[in-house]
């Protein structure tokens, strides 16, 4: 029997199985039992967030170019479909502001900021659309632009924002005591961290979100170190291997 459930945190959507990004993965996230969700966003020519990885649209659509080179209407002509399989083709790349229609809040939404949020004014635009759909309370901001999160947070003090690291071990007992008021969650990489450190961020009293758990032998490491949350490209393995603990 678990202590705590984790949370069930679908990368891009259930990424494994349908296409990145798209509402139907996130859809798929949800049927499968996910608690959360983990998106990527990036700011349109005209102002606009679109939930999208990369900072092209080449690898996961019909198009090319640079999202912040192209407005919203010439991004909804793309299909982001069809590269994963014919089954998804016609999915448009969704606005944050469709997902948020979609999703509601009770499923956690943890939205990545790509690129250089602080510089672009991603993050003045994010707030405001939070704001305006009355979603500050159930969304997570990560990056690793952990300068833009602390601007973010500035601006909208009772946003939770999670630092993002993949390269350097940002050990937990380094992140300053005050931190904690203003840092909610730390996203590390799985393959940099071990059970000693989870134990030793949970000691610090940290929440930690580790990406991207995908193999069942993965799933159970981080499951009996006891991290909070894992961010997942297969929501529905990680809810069977919860349930079937419980039982
Ligand atoms: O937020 C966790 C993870 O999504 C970070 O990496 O490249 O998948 O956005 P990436
Ligand atoms: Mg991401």
């Amino acid at each position: 029997m678990l202590k705590q459930q984790p949370l069930i945190i679908a990368h891009r959507g259930a990424k494994g199985e349908a296409p990145e990004n798209t509402l139907a993965a996130f859809k798929l996230g949800m049927d499968q039992g996910c608690d959360a969700i983990e998106l990527d966003i990036h700011l349109t020519s005209d102002r606009h967030i679109v939930v999208i990885h990369d900072a092209t649209v080449d690898r996961t659509s019909t198009g090319s170019g640079e999202v912040q080179a192209m407005t919203l209407a010439e991004l909804k002509k793309l299909d982001t479909g069809i590269w994963f399989s014919e089954a998804f083709a016609g999915e448009e790349i969704p606005t944050l502001a469709e997902v948020l229609e979609l999703v509601p809040p009770k499923i956690m939404i943890n939205i990545e900021m790509k690129g250089t949020p602080g510089e672009t004014g991603l993050v003045q635009v994010l707030v405001d659309l939070l704001r305006e759909k009355q979603r500050i309370d159930s969304v997570v901001v990560s990056s690793f632009d952990h300068a833009a999160l602390y601007k973010l947070k500035e601006l909208e003090p009772s946003l939770r924002i999670g630092l993002l690291y993949m390269k350097e071990r940002l050990s937990p007992a380094d992140v300053k005591r005050e931190a904690l008021a203003e840092i909610f969650s730390l996203h590390p990489h799985r393959e940099w961290i071990t059970p000693e450190y989870v134990a030793e961020a949970l000691e610090q009293g940290w929440i930690l979100y580790p990406w991207t758990v995908n193999e069942e032998d993965q799933l159970r490491e981080m499951l009996s170190a006891g991290v909070a949350g894992m961010i997942t490209d297969y929501p529905g393995r990680l809810r069977r291997m919860l349930d079937h603990a419980e039982s």
